[in-house]
Parts: structure tokens; C-alpha cells; sequence
């Protein structure tokens, strides 16, 4: 587990083999030239991974998945595994996100085995978490992430193989952010949560990320918080410039 902070790029289903490596190798010549102060991860579709792992090879940039099935192999056709990402030379992935819980009807259960899977792989699992705008409206955002932190987690999930990421599903792909106050709450909240369901020892140091809307404007305003070990970062990720602003605001 490293103490610095994370900056992922989730570039869901964009990108061919050309524009995937070029995307990298440009991140990755930035970085070469002035190293960040955080850690980097790029989550390419599937169908790029392979080629981004070897562009990336050599830099400080490491490669996710997002997302992975909860059985190791089988018959379950079109899905991939955690032991392939695995073998690709993935170091992550994403799990829970809301466009998976939304698209596909992911549950928390559904989740917490792929997460399970995932850690049994040697993969860090990217736990997606958020409420919806209705039930920030409700008031009911505490209560929705800690229910979804609960029922996502393995046993035994320690920090050591698990990251947070706090995405409100109505801030993600919108141009609308909570308030940097706002995320700090939340951010405290599940930080509280994690402690209690993974104990003390085990959730030292554990990496809550922000994400949804992160831009190279307001990136700063949520990387600069104490309880905010990162940011996710959709379509801004899909820009080295922007994602390179963006990892260059990281304390
Ligand atoms: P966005 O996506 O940065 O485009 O809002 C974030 C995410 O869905 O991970």
C-alpha cells in the first residue's frame, strides 16, 4: 500500500489499439520528464490493455481493469477474469461502478465476489460507490455509501488490497461536483465506516478517491483534502494534457 496519492484514469469504452497508446506513451513522457508527486493508473477498455501494458512499460504508469467476473474461468461468455487481467499485467481494478450497477444491475453481493476474486488474483479492487441525486436530495448520502461500503466489501479486504472511490452517480459524466466540503464529509464518513468493517489495522491508510466531473479547474480543490487519497477520472482522462493537469494538482 503506498501512502501517496492516486490518480486513475477510467477511460470506459474509448479508445482504439492507436489512440490507447498514444494516449499513454504521451502521459507517460510526461511523467518521465517531471515525476508527480502521486501515483498514476490508467484503466483501459479491455481490448487495449495489452498494448497500453507494454507502452507503459517502463514508466511509473500502472494499468487496471474495469471490471472483472467473480469466477476465476468458466462458462460465462464474454466475461474475463481477475487472473486474466492479472496475466496482462494489470494491477487493479475497478469494481462497482455506477454505469456497471446501472447498465447491468450489479448488486453490492455481486461486487464484494468480484472483489473477493479480484484480491485472490493479487489485483487491487477499485470499489465504486455514490448515491443518486435523489437520494442526495433525501438527505440519505451517508446512509447509501455506507450500505454499499458494507455490502461490497470481502472479508478480509485490508488497504493493502483495496481502494475506495466516492463517485455520486449525478456528478459523474455532468459538469456538476459536490462542494469540496461536501466530499470531505463524506469522504470522513466512509474513512469511519471502513475502520469499523475492516478494522483498524487493516483499513490504516486505506485510499478514498473522488470521482465524477474531475477537471484540471477543480481537481485541486478535492486533491488537496486530508481524506481524499486520489480522484477517478473519467472523460478528462481521455486528454494527456488534462490528465496530466489533473495528476500535477496532487500534493
Ligand atoms: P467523469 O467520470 O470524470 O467523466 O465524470 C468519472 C467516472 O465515472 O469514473
Amino acid at each position: 500500500m503506498s501512502t501517496r496519492k492516486l490518480v486513475c484514469g477510467n477511460w470506459k469504452m474509448n479508445g482504439l489499439k492507436a489512440d490507447s497508446v498514444a494516449l499513454v506513451r504521451a502521459l507517460a513522457e510526461r511523467m518521465a520528464a517531471a515525476p508527480p508527486a502521486c501515483d498514476v493508473m490508467v484503466c483501459p477498455p479491455f481490448t487495449a490493455i495489452d498494448r497500453v501494458v507494454a507502452a507503459a512499460s517502463g514508466s511509473a504508469i500502472a494499468v487496471g481493469g474495469q471490471d472483472c467476473h467473480a469466477a476465476a474461468s468458466g462458462a460465462h461468455t464474454g466475461d474475463i477474469s481477475a487472473p486474466m487481467l492479472r496475466d496482462l499485467g494489470c494491477a487493479a481494478v475497478i469494481l462497482g461502478h455506477s454505469e456497471r450497477r446501472t447498465n447491468h444491475g450489479e448488486t453490492d453481493a455481486q461486487v464484494r465476489a468480484k472483489a473477493a476474486a479480484a484480491r485472490q488474483a493479487g489485483l487491487v479492487a477499485i470499489v465504486a460507490i455514490g448515491e443518486t441525486l435523489a437520494q442526495r436530495e433525501a438527505g440519505e448520502t451517508l446512509r447509501v455509501v455506507a450500505g454499499q461500503l458494507r455490502g461490497s466489501l470481502p472479508e478480509g479486504a485490508s488497504a493493502a488490497d483495496t481502494v475506495i472511490a466516492y463517485e455520486p452517480v449525478w456528478a459523474i459524466g455532468t459538469g456538476r461536483t459536490p462542494s469540496p466540503a461536501d466530499v470531505a464529509q463524506v469522504h470522513e464518513a466512509i474513512l469511519a465506516d471502513a475502520r469499523a468493517i475492516m478494522g483498524e489495522t487493516k483499513s490504516a491508510g486505506l485510499r478514498v478517491l473522488y470521482g465524477g466531473s474531475v477537471t484540471p479547474a477543480n481537481a485541486q480543490s478535492f486533491l488537496t483534502l486530508a481524506s481524499v487519497g486520489g480522484a477517478l477520472v473519467g472523460g478528462a482522462s481521455l486528454k494527456a494534457d488534462q490528465f496530466w493537469s489533473i495528476i500535477q494538482t496532487c500534493p
